[in-house]
């Protein structure tokens, strides 16, 4: 009798924790939100507390009868003001960062690769511009075997992931921006807006692009993001505060879904697979000062989202990768994936340095260099959530964004010789003949993109000050992240191979005048513009190349690409379904799978993959 009572009201209690032991336990490690232990099973193990795995955890236990376990790395952060205002400076202790081999496209100098290490991940250190692609940037991911991975199947999901306040009047007035909410959502968890302040300065960047043909955009988020454009940023607009994952995805249900454990400062070093099977079974980790090895089962999958820098490490270290590779480290194959850490992505940058003879003041430079004003810049953010600090820290989100038709003079010849490059002695050694037919589809996707007037190829990022990033948004060349050691704390070799393909510094040369030329217009030289680095002795393109080869670095902090979402005979790892190829109860959720960058700044993009994955989950426990 008992036990027919039991069998009718636990799965109503625990749903499927029923099926998922409930009280079975690893070991007392302490979960974050609750005096709870570890439970030995969950429905869903999230491997990483990030941008994706916040958006797909949260989602995932919207439904009370649904467990998920969150992993993460890092740590909860501490509201300090490098999270919260936009205009401070985050903690370097919120990351976890390396560099890349010696790039040869960069005379032999290593570039910096920046991966986030705090619940919320990339969203709680980045510089909080809000933008997307254009259309064409997503309806590639399509093109190369993805049905219903396009612009208009993500619109949805960018919208269910935003809530978008328009600009307040006086920014409005003065500024081409849209007022067009159809391209947003108005009730999604992460706050998209503008900061309660502008340099005035920003009126000659508008109209200095205008004066030599590059027309404002008011809507760059609805498909076409060409143009001069003043663009949201991840902020909540009523207390002006960085909207990070963390805030927006779990915070608000921080303790208060009894289905829903987050554990920190744990290092996920193996997924385990049924030998047989190759079902995804547990998933293992390590305290951070490596004493303790523990272990958790998911009863339906584990989610990957780790980030494009550790998710490839990951499913190396657990059998899942390019044979040659694993053996060559000890590593028993389980599933021979040759695409696992290949199409590495990420857009060189170029940081140009000018000076203003006729700056109107004030500008960030003296700002930021006085102490006293930042004294009382922040006491004023706290009163009236105005000024300067409400902006991302030097940076902002006032940019043009150009096709190659406004980059170089004549774009058809440079779509010519970039498809007469062959593409075989360009890829990173150990690359698969999969990965080339891959490179090869992408390469003619990216010439078609080129071609296009509303599809973007260079970025000039202004903040108002002397630095002016130009970012390189669609190149051509293809890296790796590879482990070269079956050791999971030691960090794997990233390889940007930046330049690799010779289009990509031919636009970056063209790329650098086509911003001189901006500098030059009469709009910003009435501002008294003038280049103090790398400086205008370095004329003709051969000189600005050489000199672009000793300052660029690999990296707009952009990674994406490493288990990409391609067919598996195009060095794909994960299918439509973000499934790992060749596995069961597994899949991928972050920027990895991204096959194409999409010339934009990452992390809405992500928000609304992610979103789509937790949908397509739940679709599939249907
Ligand atoms: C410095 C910086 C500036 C940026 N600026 C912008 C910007 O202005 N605008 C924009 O749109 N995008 C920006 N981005 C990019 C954007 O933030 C990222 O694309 C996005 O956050 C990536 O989301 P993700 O879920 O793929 O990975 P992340 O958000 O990085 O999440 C991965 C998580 O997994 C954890 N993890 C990794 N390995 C393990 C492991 N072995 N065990 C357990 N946990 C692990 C990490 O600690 C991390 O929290 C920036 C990124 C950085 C780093
Ligand atoms: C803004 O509001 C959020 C949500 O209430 C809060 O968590 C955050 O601390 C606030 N930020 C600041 C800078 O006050
Ligand atoms: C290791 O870290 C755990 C918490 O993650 C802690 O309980 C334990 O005391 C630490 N051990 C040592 C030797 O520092
Ligand atoms: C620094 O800022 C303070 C406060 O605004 C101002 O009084 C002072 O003159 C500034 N100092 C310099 C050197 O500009
Ligand atoms: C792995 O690569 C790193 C550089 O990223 C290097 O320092 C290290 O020696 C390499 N280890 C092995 C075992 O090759
Ligand atoms: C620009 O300003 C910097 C310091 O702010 C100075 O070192 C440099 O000489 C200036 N360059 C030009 C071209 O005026």
């Amino acid at each position: 009798m008992l036990s027919a009572i039991a069998k009718l009201l636990l799965p109503l209690l625990f749903g499927s924790f029923a099926v998922c032991s409930p009280i079975d336990l690893v070991e007392r490690a302490v979960l974050v939100d609750r005096t709870a232990d570890l439970k030995a099973e969950y429905d869903y193990v999230v491997v990483g507390g990030g941008t994706s795995g916040l958006t797909v955890a949260n989602r995932l236990t919207e439904n009370p009868k649904t467990s998920v376990l969150v992993i993460e790395y890092g740590y909860v952060d501490r509201q300090d003001p490098g999270v919260l205002v936009p205009g401070v400076q985050v903690p370097a202790d919120y990351l976890r960062n390396y560099q890349s081999v010696p790039q040869p496209g960069l005379d032999g100098r290593t570039s910096p690769v920046y991966s986030a290490a705090v619940v919320g991940g990339g969203t709680v250190v980045n510089g909080m511009f809000f933008n997307r692609g254009s259309a064409g940037d997503y309806d590639a991911w399509e093109k190369l075997g993805n049905p219903d991975w396009n612009w208009e199947s993500l619109l949805p999901y960018f919208k269910k992931s935003e809530t978008f306040t328009p600009p307040p009047k006086a920014l409005a007035d003065k500024y081409p921006i849209s007022s067009d909410l159809s391209a947003h959502g108005i009730s999604g968890p992460v706050g998209s807006s503008f900061s309660n302040f502008q340099y005035p300065i920003m009126t000659h960047f508008f109209r200095g692009w205008n004066s030599i043909g590059v027309a404002s955009n008011p809507q760059p988020n609805a498909g076409d993001a060409t143009g001069a454009f003043y663009g949201p940023v991840s902020l909540a607009a009523r207390n002006q505060s960085r909207s990070s994952a963390s805030a927006a995805y779990y915070r608000p249900i921080a303790g208060k879904r009894p289905n829903f454990h987050l554990i920190t400062g744990k290092l996920v070093t193996k997924i385990n697979l049924n030998k047989k099977t190759k079902q995804a079974t547990s998933v293992q980790f390590v305290t951070r000062n490596q004493t303790t090895v523990l272990s958790v089962r998911a009863c339906h999958e584990i989610i990957l989202a780790a980030g494009a820098v550790h998710s490839p490490q990951i499913l190396q270290l657990s059998g899942i990768g390019p044979k040659k590779l694993l053996s060559s480290l000890g590593i028993e194959t389980l599933v021979n994936l040759p695409g696992v850490g290949y199409n590495f992505q990420d857009q060189a940058s170029m940081f140009l340095s000018f000076n203003y003879s006729h700056y109107p003041y004030p500008s960030p430079d003296w700002f930021f260099s006085n102490q006293t004003w930042v004294e009382k810049e922040l006491a004023r953010y706290y009163r009236d959530r105005t000024g300067p600090l409400t902006i991302p820290y030097l940076s902002g989100s006032i940019v043009s964004f150009l096709p190659l038709q406004k980059i170089v003079s004549n774009y058809k010849e440079t779509i010519k010789s970039a498809a007469a490059v062959a593409l075989g002695p360009l890829l990173p050694a150990g690359a698969g003949p999969s990965i080339l037919a891959g490179y090869k589809a992408q390469r003619d996707i990216i010439l078609g993109l080129y071609a296009s007037p509303t599809e973007t190829v260079q970025e000039v990022a202004f903040g108002g000050g002397n630095t002016v990033p130009v970012a390189m948004l669609k190149p051509l060349s293809r890296g790796s992240i590879l482990i070269n050691s079956s050791d999971p704390l030691a960090a794997p070799v990233f390889d940007y191979q930046t330049f690799k393909h010779p289009t990509d510094i031919h636009i970056a040369v063209q790329a650098l005048k086509k911003t001189r030329q901006f500098m030059a217009s009469k709009p910003m030289q009435e501002v008294g513009a003038q280049e103090s680095f790398p400086g205008i002795s370095v004329q003709g393109d051969k000189a600005i190349e050489a000199s672009i080869r000793t300052f660029a670095t690999s990296t707009w902090a952009h990674p994406v690409g490493t288990l990409s979402m391609m067919k598996r005979e195009y060095g794909g790892v994960v299918d439509p379904q973000l499934r790992v190829y060749g596995t069961k109860g597994l899949r991928v959720v972050d920027a990895s799978i991204m096959p194409l960058i999409p010339a934009t700044h990452t992390s809405s993009t992500v928000y609304a993959v992610a979103e789509k994955a937790a949908d397509l989950i739940k679709a599939s426990r249907k």
